[in-house]
C-alpha cells in the first residue's frame, strides 16, 4: 500500500454496520481501542486507522483530507452538498427514508414551519414543489416539535416508523430513499490510488454479494 490510509466512521450504527464491511476485506480495528474511548482506533493492517467523528463531520474530514475514505448516510451528504469528494459507492447499510411527517388528518398550511436538521434538503424539497416554507434548524428529537406548536411537521429519517407512532405522527411525504456511502478524498484518489482502489473494490464486492 502506498503511505497510510484512514477511515472516518461516525460512533453508533455507521460503525456498527461498516465494521463487518471492514472485517470483510480483512480490516479489524484493534479490540482495546474499539472497547475503549480513543477517536483513533489501529487496526491489524500496517497503515490503516480508522478515526470515529460525529456522523455529521465526516465529509469535513474526508473533503479537507484529514481522512481519506469515509463512510456516511446520503442524508449527511446531501446536506453538504457542494464540498469536493467522490461517492464511488452505495454501501447499502443504514437504509432509512428521508420523510415529511405531521399529523394526519390536518392539512398544512400555505407557510408551513418546518422543524429539522436537513435544513438544505426540507428547502429543496418546498422550493422544488413551489411551496412557501419556514423552516426551523433543529439538532435532534424533532418529532416532539409538532407536539409543542413549535411546528406544523418535521422533515426527519423514518426507518420502522416506531418514533413517528410514538408521539402520534406519520409519514406524509417521501423525500429520499438513504442509505450510508463510501466517500473518498479527491486528492487521495489520485496519490493515493492504488490502496484507496483497492479498498473500493474490496467494499463493492461485498456490498455486491450482499444483495
Ligand atoms: P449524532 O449522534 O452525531 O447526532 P446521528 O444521530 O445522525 O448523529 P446516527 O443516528 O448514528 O447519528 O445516524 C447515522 C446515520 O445513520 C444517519 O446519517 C443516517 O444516514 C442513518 N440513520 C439514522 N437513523 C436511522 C434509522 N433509524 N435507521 C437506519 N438508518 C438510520
Ligand atoms: C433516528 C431518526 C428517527 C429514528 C427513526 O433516530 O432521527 O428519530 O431514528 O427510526 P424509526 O422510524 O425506526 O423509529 P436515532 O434512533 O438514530 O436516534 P437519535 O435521535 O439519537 O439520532
Amino acid at each position: 500500500m502506498t503511505g497510510e490510509i484512514t477511515i472516518a466512521l461516525s460512533k453508533g450504527r455507521i460503525l456498527e454496520q461498516t465494521l463487518p464491511l471492514l472485517a470483510g476485506i480483512g480490516i479489524e480495528p484493534d479490540p482495546d481501542d474499539l472497547s475503549g474511548r480513543k477517536l483513533i482506533l489501529g487496526t491489524n493492517r500496517a497503515g490503516v486507522k480508522l478515526v470515529v467523528v460525529r456522523a455529521t463531520d465526516v465529509p469535513t474530514y474526508v473533503s479537507y483530507g484529514a481522512a481519506d475514505l469515509g463512510v456516511a448516510g446520503k442524508d449527511v451528504l446531501m446536506e453538504h452538498q457542494g464540498e469536493p469528494l467522490y461517492e464511488p459507492l452505495d454501501l447499502n447499510i443504514a437504509r432509512c427514508k428521508l420523510m415529511l411527517a405531521g399529523y394526519a388528518h390536518r392539512p398544512l398550511p400555505t407557510r408551513p414551519r418546518i422543524a429539522t436538521k436537513y435544513v438544505n434538503s426540507a428547502r429543496a424539497y418546498f422550493a422544488q414543489r413551489g411551496s412557501q416554507v419556514e423552516i426551523i434548524k433543529l439538532y435532534g428529537s424533532m418529532e416532539l416539535a409538532p407536539i409543542v406548536g413549535l411546528a406544523d411537521a418535521i422533515v426527519d429519517l423514518v426507518d420502522t416508523g416506531n418514533t413517528l407512532r410514538a408521539n402520534g405522527l406519520v409519514p406524509l411525504e417521501e423525500i429520499a430513499e438513504i442509505s450510508a456511502r463510501l466517500v473518498v478524498n479527491r486528492a487521495a484518489m489520485k496519490l493515493k490510488h492504488d490502496a484507496v482502489t483497492a479498498l473500493v473494490d474490496g467494499f463493492a464486492d461485498l456490498v455486491e454479494l450482499a444483495r
